[in-house]
């Protein structure tokens, strides 16, 4: 009798570290669209997408084909040595949506685009302090590691990280239970409280903000918050940054989550969905800061690759062609259905976001997170075909990032699923 040959899953134990953890044992040979297909064939409608990346579906024939004509012609370059059509029009194509007036700085993952937005703040400041928030996801790189602050997991072991790093408070009005503008009241005076106890605000460089934080719950602040930080820079002569990693390329039902709030950055960190899930990474910044950055000074070998490069270019084109639109629309249709659920099963907590960045926060009848019922609500989400990601610091909160060619009978299908399972793990 012959051995069944072993799955992707046996095959990893053997040769791959525990470190990078995975949400799931599946062993995945093709992308299709909205769905991921398994070695064994199964069907999964993936509202993962890869973490907010395949945010035009898997293997979007137009991404494909840009990235075919590619490598026909040029695979590497080395952004060190040489200039390439694809890595310019990127730039120009960005610094178009952006506004006009800014100069890209490509790199290859989000940890490093943080990594180079805050020496750039450094390197034109002249200080030496940064701000992030607590809960903030930047990466886990050391740099990065330093500026997160959503679990101490990612900081064990590693301390003696960057130094003069400080978090302050970041909206949570679901579980301050206070109003949008008491919230964002609450969390000034406490950011007025760290200058004055503890960091001028003369000697910090920048401010680092998920516009909506990812990891940390997928939690949306008040405009007005993220209004008043900017104004609280502009004050003192900090470089605003925003971690749009996660929140940009449609996920908000936009280009860029800021254009929700009115108000824009100096410095705008991507990568995620900005290449349909080829490695590049993005920053982008008013040519008067950017030109501060001296030639050697930061740097990489496989920077803003050129299939990366022509493959965000045909991203970019879809979502203009649409996709945001729908993005909008179907993330206003989801949450509609999920609050449904909610209501019809009397589950307490909240159903939040923008566009198709979706949490869905549960809670027990006494208001304490409910990370139990979360965790085994995907497994069973799992069991039907169903993939999906939790996130929040007490991982109380299902994410929903489905790709922006989501469809209604897509949605349908996922909210069957979850009610079906809600349904007997509440009852
Ligand atoms: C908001 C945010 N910033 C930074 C990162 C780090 O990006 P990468 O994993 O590409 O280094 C992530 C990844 O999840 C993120 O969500």
């Amino acid at each position: 009798m012959t051995a069944s040959p072993k799955s992707l899953y046996e095959r990893a134990q053997a040769v791959l570290p525990p470190a990078a953890g995975r949400a799931t044992d599946l062993g995945v040979v093709r992308g299709e669209g909205a769905y991921l297909v398994t070695e064994d064939g199964r069907r999964y409608l993936d509202f993962a997408s890869g973490v907010a990346v395949t945010n035009v579906g898997h293997n979007h024939p137009k991404v494909v084909a840009a990235a075919k004509v590619q490598m026909e012609s040029l695979i590497h370059g080395g952004h060190n040595v040489v200039y390439y059509p694809s890595y310019v029009e990127l730039a120009e194509t960005l610094n178009e949506l952006t506004g006009g007036g800014n100069k890209v700085y490509f790199s290859n993952s989000g940890a490093e685009a943080n990594e180079g937005a805050v020496k750039l703040a450094k390197k034109v400041t002249k200080r030496p302090a940064v701000i992030a928030f607590k809960r903030a996801f930047h990466g886990r790189t050391l740099a990065a590691a330093s500026l997160t602050a959503s679990g101490s997991l990612y900081r064990k072991d590693y301390e003696g990280l960057l130094p003069s790093v400080y978090h302050a408070e970041y909206p949570y009005p679901f579980r301050s239970g206070l109003s949008e503008d008491a919230e964002t009241e609450r969390c000034i005076r406490q950011l007025e409280e760290l200058f004055q106890l503890q960091v001028d605000p003369e000697t910090v460089a920048a401010m680092i903000v998920e516009p909506v934080q990812g990891e940390g719950g997928y939690i949306v602040p008040p405009a007005s918050f993220i209004q008043k930080i900017r104004e609280i820079c502009d004050k003192y002569g900090i470089m605003l940054i925003f971690d749009e990693i996660q929140t940009a390329f449609g996920r908000t039902g936009k280009m860029f989550a800021y254009e929700h709030f009115g108000v824009k950055p100096d410095i705008l960190t991507l990568a995620k969905g900005i290449a349909s899930g080829f490695p590049l990474s993005a920053i982008v910044a008013p040519q008067a800061i950017m030109d501060q950055w001296p030639a050697g000074t930061h740097g990489g070998t496989y920077g803003g690759n050129p299939v990366a490069c022509a493959a965000s270019l045909a991203t970019i084109e879809l979502l203009k062609d649409g996709l945001l639109d729908q993005a909008a629309q179907m993330g206003e249709y989801f949450r509609e259905q999920l609050r449904k659920v909610q209501q019809d099963l009397n589950i307490q907590g909240e159903v939040r976001g923008l566009g198709l960045m979706i949490g869905f926060e549960i809670v027990g009848d006494d208001g304490r997170p409910a990370p139990a019922i979360v965790g085994e609500l995907r497994a069973k989400c799992m069991e039907d075909g169903l993939l999906l990601l939790t996130c929040g610091t007490d991982k109380n909160v299902i994410r929903f990032m489905p790709p922006t060619i989501v469809t209604k009978e897509h949605i349908d299908e996922a909210v069957a699923i979850i009610g079906k399972h809600l349904r007997t793990l509440v009852s």
